[in-house]
């Protein structure tokens, strides 16, 4: 699903000027609004996930709505020789590595009983480990240039979604991650932040998770919008942020999860 992002300028327009963003999963969804944010505000980014075609396309279009420069990688998270390749790439190209989000995520509602030994391992593989493999392959250059990272995890985990052990499990490590970087990074300069969306409106996520959920009743009132999430994006990349690290921001609306109990023929007993 391609997500047009409509960007209002909040912060300065060359905020970033000069700077270099990596993020994985920046083809679609909330991921590419992210990105699309950090360009309007005069970052160059590499993009990076499986679809060459679908990636190459974002970059094309981000490039062409933004004027900014967005150059595509593809590969997979779960493949380290893949992401070295992706991040050799990017230094040749652009000498440097200021800001880092680790987005690429898999997901699908899956009951305990439904859910394979695989299904589990390739959920975990592709939101944690491609995390892991893709902060520890960056690392060195986010030191050098006292960069900064985000992870984007979920609300899943808060409550124990039905359906979503998988993905909730991933993302309750992700931001157990956040924090243990936040500390081992501090001291090189390096600031590690999360991102925690509620449910987004028009999102990959949404289109495949969103008709089980029960979205009304959201306090704020209104559903999630990319927006939502790119703006957070640049407050926590921003100078404005220079003293928060190990903070994931819950970008919710206050959404109290609840789970259609009509999306049958998954039962739940408690
Ligand atoms: C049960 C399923 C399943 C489903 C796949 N599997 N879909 N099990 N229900 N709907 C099982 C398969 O049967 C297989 O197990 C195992 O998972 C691996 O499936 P593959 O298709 O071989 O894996 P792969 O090609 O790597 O695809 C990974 C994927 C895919 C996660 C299944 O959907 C994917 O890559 N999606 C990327 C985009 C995406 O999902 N984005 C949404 C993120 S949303 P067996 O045992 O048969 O071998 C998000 C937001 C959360 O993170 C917050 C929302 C509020």
């Amino acid at each position: 699903m391609t997500v047009v992002v409509e960007t209002t300028q909040i912060f300065k327009d060359n905020l970033f000027k000069g700077k270099v963003l990596f993020c994985s999963g920046g083809g679609s969804g909330i991921c590419r609004s992210m990105t699309e944010a950090m360009v309007n505000h005069g970052a160059k980014a590499v993009i990076f996930s499986r679809s060459k075609d679908k990636l190459e396309k974002a970059a094309r279009e981000m490039c062409l709505k933004t004027g900014g420069e967005v150059f595509a990688i593809a590969g997979d998270v779960r493949n380290p020789a893949d992401i070295e390749r992706a991040i050799k790439v990017t230094i040749e190209k652009y000498g440097q590595l200021d800001f880092l989000i680790n987005g690429a995520a898999g997901n699908f509602l899956s009951s305990f009983n439904d859910l394979s030994y695989n299904a589990f391992r390739t959920v975990i593989e592709i939101d944690l480990l491609g995390t892991f493999n893709l902060t520890k392959a960056a690392v060195e250059h986010l030191k050098k240039s006292k960069g900064a990272i985000i992870n984007v995890s979920a609300t899943l985990h808060y409550t124990g979604t039905p359906f979503q052990q998988h993905a909730g499990a991933a993302k309750a490590a992700i931001d157990a991650l956040t924090k243990h970087w936040a500390v081992e990074l501090g001291p090189h300069g390096v600031r590690v932040n999360g991102i925690a969306p509620g449910p987004i409106a028009s999102t990959v996520g949404m289109e495949k998770l969103g008709p089980a959920f029960d979205t009304k009743g959201v306090p704020l009132q209104r559903m999630g919008e990319v927006q939502d999430i790119a703006q957070s994006t640049v407050f926590l990349f921003s100078e404005g942020a220079s003293y928060i690290t190990g903070v994931v921001l819950v970008v919710d609306g206050k959404h109290l999860i609840k789970i259609k109990h009509t999306h049958t023929p998954i039962h739940i007993s408690y």
